[in-house]
């Protein structure tokens, strides 16, 4: 498989197909801006590192790469429903689509500093028994001095559809406590931890305590500051109205098998979403668009 991928889509040096952790099929990216990492089994950025630059996304030590299941880190691909399944918590929690293995359907080579990937995922028979609907999923993620990620839904079925979505990117960050979120001053968000209570932010969000907030109703940018790295990271978006934060701190931390017990000190997760009242209901042809953007922003910027 991995020779006939290589035949087929490699770009020499600029993007290699290879075996990872647990054989799953991965994507090496290396191009004169940057590198990135991405698994087919969950159509999922593992890496992404502009030159020069410290790693942007984080990885469990203990993420489990093996089929069928989520991968802990980078940018798992939350699709048809966000959380647990609206009437059955039987079904895997986020949705299928970051279990799944996706087909590859195109590489190029934008230019020496820009390489782009293209997968794709369909209902099949697996994915009709969790959820009875016709589609196909379009990711073309796009390497180069920013990380850029467009997913695209269509409904392939006779019948509407609804669903919500998540691009669930995990940030590195020097020191949890120490980094502040900008962007969500002022919007309203359901607090997943306390009842799906609905509050509103004031000011920058700054964690210090386990936190899983969904923002409703914001299309704007975030900019994630780390005041020790002395790194902004930049998260545009467009097609998503809802935004993520989630960070599980210590004692959910130990709960998660594949979450090291001190490691919520070295991430945030800042999700590009569709989630709650956002929901996207997709008439019968009907196609909808998530863009994420991604990038580190230069000294005079910050
Ligand atoms: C976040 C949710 O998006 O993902 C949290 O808001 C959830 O409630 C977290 O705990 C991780 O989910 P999972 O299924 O990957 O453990």
């Amino acid at each position: 498989m991995i020779d006939q991928l290589n035949a087929q889509f490699g770009l020499g040096d600029q993007l290699v197909f290879g075996l990872g952790p647990g054989d799953l099929p991965l994507v090496e990216i290396m191009n004169e801006a940057a590198m990135a990492v991405l698994s087919l089994h969950g159509g999922h950025v593992l890496a992404y590192q502009p030159l020069g630059q410290k790693p942007v996304l984080w990885v469990s030590k203990l993420a489990r790469f093996q089929h069928g299941e989520a991968i802990r880190g980078g940018i798992p691909v939350i699709w048809p429903w966000f959380g647990a399944h609206p009437t059955d918590s039987g079904r895997p929690s986020h949705g299928f689509a970051r279990r799944s293995l996706w087909r590859v359907r195109g590489a190029t080579a934008v230019s020496p500093a820009e390489t782009q990937l293209r997968l794709g995922l369909q209902d099949n028979e697996e994915t009709r028994l969790l959820w009875p609907h016709a589609f196909d999923l379009d990711l073309t993620v796009t390497v180069g001095a920013a990380l850029h990620l467009s997913l695209r839904t269509q409904n392939k079925g006779p019948e509407a559809f609804t669903f919500t979505s998540a691009l669930h990117s995990y940030f590195t960050v020097s020191t949890v406590t120490a980094v502040s979120i900008a962007g969500l001053e002022d919007a309203a968000y359901i607090d997943q931890l306390a009842g799906m209570a609905r509050r509103r932010q004031s000011g920058a969000v700054q964690i210090s305590s386990e936190v899983d907030n969904v923002y409703v109703n914001t299309e704007a940018a975030c900019r994630l500051i780390d005041p020790y790295w002395q790194r902004t990271i930049a998260i545009h978006k467009q097609g998503s109205r809802s935004t993520v934060v989630w960070n599980p701190w210590r004692d959910k931390a130990q709960r998660m098998a594949d979450f090291g017990d001190d490691e919520y000190r070295q991430m945030v997760c800042i999700e590009t979403a569709n989630a709650a009242e956002n929901e996207i209901r997709l008439a019968p042809g009907d196609t909808h668009e998530m863009q994420l953007k991604i990038f580190v922003e230069k000294e005079e910027e910050t």
